[in-house]
């Protein structure tokens, strides 16, 4: 059996904002239109702030404007609806995000609930939730965006295929189940409460792996020839114990990824799979918004 092929998320990521700068330098020069996204940040998850700063870098790279909002770990609610509310009402920002997650003492449910559902570029409200649940356009979660377009770029037509999703969050595996229906798979969502989780795996022909569990998806899980999608991030300590012992880490995906490749047909690495296509995604609704919300389509 040969290797599976690796799906270079890097290369696609980099393809799909090139095309998105010029896309916003028409919009500039057709309309007179900036697309903006409003990123917020509240208190030092040290994760968090890496991801706010590298959508900060990448929005002025793709020629938009970027504002990010970097609120002290000790913000209110009411301080918080009040910044959503602002950005709300300006008429330059067309996309907004609230870094998830939180800190303990906020609730996220009406701060994202606060979100203008045309500017909620992740694709959180409920009334984007219910857009996609009923095939309706609105702007789609980005993770799972992303993972859409590489199974498609791997497989051209989806339909028919048998697709398993393993994660049932808001932010992926609902948003991802919905996109995967949409391309006539037949959808299974399982989760940590599913009964015998290999033997489901193992009929996928799409396996999205977004448990949040390093390596929980092993080789023999995996039906020979499937596309296997890896969401997770983990960071373990480095194999080498003397690097280990020296603080050095890596970081693993949800897939046992040296078993899965000797199975699958196409697999995406951790780091360099799914990861940048997300920040991609995001600037790919940015942009929607702000010719929707400029009445401005295609
Ligand atoms: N934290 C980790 N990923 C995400 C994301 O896609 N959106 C938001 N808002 N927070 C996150």
């Amino acid at each position: 059996m040969t290797q599976a092929q690796i799906i270079d998320g890097k290369a696609f990521a980099a393809g799909l904002r090139a095309r998105i700068a010029e896309d916003v330098a028409k919009l500039k020069a057709l309309h007179r239109i900036q697309p903006g996204l409003a990123v917020v940040l509240v208190g030092e998850d040290p994760a968090s702030q890496i991801y706010v700063k590298s959508k900060g870098e990448q929005t002025e790279a793709a020629g938009m404007r970027s504002q990010t909002f970097i609120l002290p770990s000790t913000t209110s609610q009411t301080d918080l609806l009040h910044l959503v509310s602002k950005l709300n009402n300006d008429p330059d920002t067309h996309g907004i995000l609230v870094q998830l997650p939180l800190p303990a003492h906020l609730d996220p449910a009406p701060i994202i609930a606060a979100i203008h559902p045309d500017k909620d570029v992740d694709g959180l409200t409920v009334t984007n939730a219910g857009r996609l649940a009923s095939g309706l356009p609105g702007l789609v979660s980005c993770t799972p965006a992303g993972c859409l377009m590489l199974i498609k770029d791997a497989l051209g037509d989806l339909t028919g295929k048998t697709a398993v999703v393993v994660g049932r969050s808001n932010l992926m595996g609902k948003p991802m189940a919905q996109l995967l229906l949409q391309a006539d798979c037949t959808v299974t969502i399982a989760h940590s409460r599913t009964r015998d989780l290999p033997a489901v795996c193992r009929q996928a022909d799409i396996l999205v792996a977004a448990a949040g569990r390093a390596e929980m998806v092993r080789g023999d899980w995996i039906k020979p020839g499937a596309v296997v999608i890896d969401v997770g991030i983990t960071r373990l300590p480095a194999r080498d114990p003397e690097k280990a012992a020296a603080g050095k880490t890596r970081i693993v995906g949800d897939v046992a990824f040296d078993e899965a490749l000797q199975v699958a047909g196409w697999i995406t690495p951790v780091p360099g799979g799914v990861g940048p296509m997300t920040i991609a995604c995001l600037l790919n609704n940015t942009l929607i918004a702000a010719r929707r919300l400029s009445g401005i389509e295609g």
